[in-house]
């Protein structure tokens, strides 16, 4: 028998080298396969939303008689103490804009009555719906979960029984819109894009152009993304919207806008560049802070039978 020879010290890590490459390998099929596995593809439909209110405003079905094709504007909101406030501000711009109707998606399981009420005091035309996030998705990838995307499906859904003209525009509750921005977007052909400003450590996300063409993009995270665009940064027709059946967002943190505009199929010669060749910001990608839990102070029995009772109503007390 022949003795067994000592492992040269070139040998030994060799065979370590082998091992990380292998045990890497795995990690990385592993997390592809968590992370492309049923949950987050791209096709998966959320359940049906639960349309709770649709609401034609003060001035009923001639308020919404207009030649204008109509704006519908898709928010996404959550219950938290800054959810009023934020609707608040976002609800006074939009009374501004003719023929437009407000798709209002709220990610819970019951209604919030106090959104309800909001909507119908602004007067403007509303469909209130329950989208809540299904469970399934609610795993964080590197501590980032996707936010607002049962909501819009839920609400562009509803789109794709209920609309047949216009233009929509998903606008975070939280943003910060100028009034140009709802002018620029209402004739968007097929799908525009625009700059938004406040995104990222860039601050700002936009189409870059020479002489008026289209050569890059400028964002603080271009990564793999074929459309490394905000949210706040494109509208799509309704007519092109309906042309591509089936084509929704997907599940995936900070993939959301390119997943959808690829599912729908977009190529840059559908785009149209606005606000002048995308020279302004018409749209703030803005964040509030979020306020401390509040003392509950509010609850105590010595305000029994005082206006504390009714104020407390309109607030978020956790
Ligand atoms: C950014 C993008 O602008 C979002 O469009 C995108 O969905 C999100 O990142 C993401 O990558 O997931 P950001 O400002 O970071 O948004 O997020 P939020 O403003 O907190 O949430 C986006 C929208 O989803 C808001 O309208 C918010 O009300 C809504 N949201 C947020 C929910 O409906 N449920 C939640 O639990 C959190
Ligand atoms: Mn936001």
């Amino acid at each position: 028998m022949r003795p067994s020879q000592p492992l040269g010290l070139l040998t030994v890590m060799k065979k370590v080298q082998v091992l990380a490459v292998l045990l890497g390998v795995v990690v990385l099929v592993v997390y592809f396969m968590l992370l492309f596995s049923g949950p987050v593809t791209t096709t998966t439909s959320t359940a049906f939303p639960v349309v709770v209110t649709s609401w034609l405003g003060e001035y009923g079905v001639e308020g919404m008689q207009s030649d204008l094709p109509t704006l519908y504007v898709i928010t996404p909101t959550y219950r938290r103490p800054e959810q009023i406030p934020e609707l608040t501000r976002l609800g006074q711009t939009l009374m501004h804009v003719p023929k437009l109707h407000w798709l209002v998606a709220d990610d819970a399981t019951s209604v919030n009555q106090q959104v309800v009420d909001y909507l119908k005091s602004i007067g403007i035309p509303f469909t209130y719906f329950l989208t809540p996030m299904p469970q399934k998705y609610s795993r964080r990838w590197f501590g980032y979960l996707p936010k607002g995307v049962a909501n819009r499906n839920g609400a562009m859904m509803w789109l794709r029984l209920r609309a047949t003209e216009g233009v929509m525009y998903m606008a975070d509750d939280d943003n910060t819109y100028d009034l140009r921005i709802f002018q620029e977007i209402r004739h968007t052909k097929k799908v525009s894009m625009f700059p938004v400003g406040l995104v990222t450590h860039t601050g700002l996300s936009t189409p870059v152009l020479r002489d008026g063409r289209w050569v890059g993009w400028f964002d603080g995270w271009i990564s793999d993304r074929v459309f490394p665009v905000d949210m706040a940064g494109f509208a799509v027709s309704i007519p092109f919207f309906l042309s591509v059946p089936e084509a929704e967002m997907p599940y995936i943190a900070g993939y959301e806008e390119t997943g959808f505009l690829n599912n729908l199929h977009v190529t840059i010669d559908d785009i149209e560049f606005l606000a002048d060749n995308c020279t302004k910001i018409y749209v703030w990608h803005t964040h509030t802070q979020k306020s401390k839990a509040s003392s509950r102070e509010i609850l105590d029995k010595k305000y029994d039978g005082t206006n504390l009772r009714q104020l407390q109503e309109v607030m978020v007390v956790n």
